[in-house]
């Protein structure tokens, strides 16, 4: 029998977004060029997922953003922008120095890494405690004068990892360290690899706000000041050395921060409100400040400048908001980008047919717990989609309202389910569409109309008045 799960299912994101062609095509250019793009449509049919496959296509974060502690004016962290490059170069500094062979180190270091002994000379394993050729002890025993007093023999045991000294180089003395790793080498840092590490410890600690690692697709979710541009934490302790915390710790980077080289995307973009001005400036400046946004915080007095933030804008809206949204920001996404209007329906043909088929199977694959459709329910489901355009857009051709179509097949899905069915059939197809009834229809169905329920509802209301009053 045949079913949805012989349909195969796109690798690409893109290509999971269908009867959107002309959307999906400028997303293509705008991750491309990295230009904006202003979805504008009905709900339900595709704005999210455009905005989450354009971020698919960016290639992944090339910066690192970083606030360290700055130790002068610590209420002003020093922000750092490092790449992948700069990261591996000084991580390698930092951690390998240079490896070297036992002859090259001085014997006393030697001793107080574990490996000489002290009594014959030999050199042997580290792991051995006890020289293997005169017996004596290798490891310096840590002892107090009160250990020596009362006879303890079983002090810890003091095994150097990293010794402190002078190497000749180049004809002159410089500092140097030597430094046992756990598998048994030497690692020698001469004055520039110590000099390298130094100046990092200086710079450190640091709070890594944009990790390479991060996502290029951000939503902002709702209207407020602080998820969208960041904040400072208030700190009880009001950066108490010992137990407060320091400015830089308290740093939190807002969405538009967290989009950098990624999608900033903002579904009801007019919501926004009067953000929006926020929104317009991030996306000229390419970066923005974070203060503290709440007067009354130890955050307050904290700001770090220049935090980038060079992102794709991807608003989305409902056709009845394009008035209410900013026109100096729609002229920004515009001047450097794209607005598409979505469409609801597409027309009715083979191959858009093919494309409900696909969109059905994937439907039924994302949710993971239905079973897949067979032909009769797949041609139901295909013709609620044609009474869908008629009903709603008053267009012939199938609908593009596709959350809905979903909802449709998921109940379905769930009636098939129950009933211990291996495949969703008509029948359940047409038993969701009777459940699925909106209020509206239901209302129509039973009242003839949803202003006759209004109606019927408010003289209950009076007779009930009537009786209050009696
Ligand atoms: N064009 C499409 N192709 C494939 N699936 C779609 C399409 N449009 C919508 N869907 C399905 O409907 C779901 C909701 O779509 P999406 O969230 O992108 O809609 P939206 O336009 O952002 O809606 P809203 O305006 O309510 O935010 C998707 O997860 C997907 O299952
Ligand atoms: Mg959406």
């Amino acid at each position: 029998m045949w079913t949805t799960s012989e349909i195969a299912i796109p690798s690409n994101p893109l290509d999971f977004i269908i009867g959107q062609d002309e959307a999906v095509s400028f997303a293509r250019i705008a991750a491309k060029q990295r230009r904006n793009l202003l979805l504008v449509g009905p709900p339900g049919t595709g704005k999210s997922l455009i905005a989450q496959a354009l971020a698919h296509l960016l290639p992944r974060p090339l910066q690192e953003v970083s606030v360290l502690h700055n130790p002068s004016t610590p209420e002003k962290p020093i922000l750092e922008v490092r790449s992948q490059e700069q990261i591996a170069s000084e991580a390698k500094t930092f951690h390998e120095g240079k490896i070297v062979s036992l002859t090259q180190v001085p014997f006393q270091v030697l001793e107080r890494l574990g490996f000489k002994c002290k009594r014959c000379g030999l050199t042997s394993d580290v792991n051995a405690s006890v020289c293997p050729d005169c017996g004596a002890d290798k490891y310096k025993k840590e002892t107090t004068l009160l250990d020596e007093f009362t006879f303890r023999f079983d002090a810890p045991i003091k095994l150097e990892k990293t010794v402190h000294t002078t190497i000749q180089k180049n004809g002159r003395e410089e500092r140097a360290a030597f430094e046992r790793s756990d598998d048994g080498k030497i690692f020698l840092y001469d004055g520039e690899a110590l000099a390298k590490i130094e100046k990092e410890r200086q710079r450190k600690p640091r709070k890594i706000l944009l990790s390479l690692e991060r996502k290029t697709f951000v939503q902002a979710t709702s209207a407020s000041e602080t998820e969208l541009l960041g904040d400072v934490k208030h700190d009880p302790y009001g950066g108490h050395p010992k137990i407060g915390l320091q400015p830089f710790e308290c740093i939190v980077p807002g969405a538009v921060h967290e989009a950098h080289e990624g999608v900033l995307f903002i579904d009801e973009l007019s919501t926004l409100g009067r953000l929006q001005k926020f929104i317009l400036t991030a996306m000229q400046d390419k970066q923005f400040p974070i203060t503290g946004k709440n007067a009354s915080s130890t955050g307050a007095s904290v700001r770090v400048d220049s935090v980038p933030c060079d992102f794709i804008l991807v608003g989305a809206i409902n056709t009845a908001e394009v008035p209410s949204l900013l026109p100096a920001l729609r002229s920004r996404i515009t001047g450097n980008g794209y607005e598409v209007l979505l469409k609801a329906t597409m027309p009715e043909n083979k191959q858009n047919k093919e494309k409900l088929v696909q969109f059905i199977a994937q439907e039924i694959r994302k949710d993971g717990k239905i079973p897949h459709a067979d032909k009769q329910a797949v041609e139901k489901i295909i013709s609620e989609a044609k009474n869908r355009a008629k009903q709603i857009d008053d267009k012939n051709g199938y609908t593009l309202r596709l959350r809905e179509l979903s909802g449709l097949v998921k109940l379905a899905g769930d009636l098939a389910v129950s009933e211990e069915a291996n495949a969703i059939q008509a029948k359940h197809v047409e038993q969701a569409l009777e459940r699925s009834k909106t209020i509206e229809e239901q209302a129509t169905e039973q009242y003839g109309s949803l202003w006759k329920t209004q109606a019927s509802d408010y003289s209950t209301k009076k007779r009930k008045n009537s009786t209050d009053v009696v």
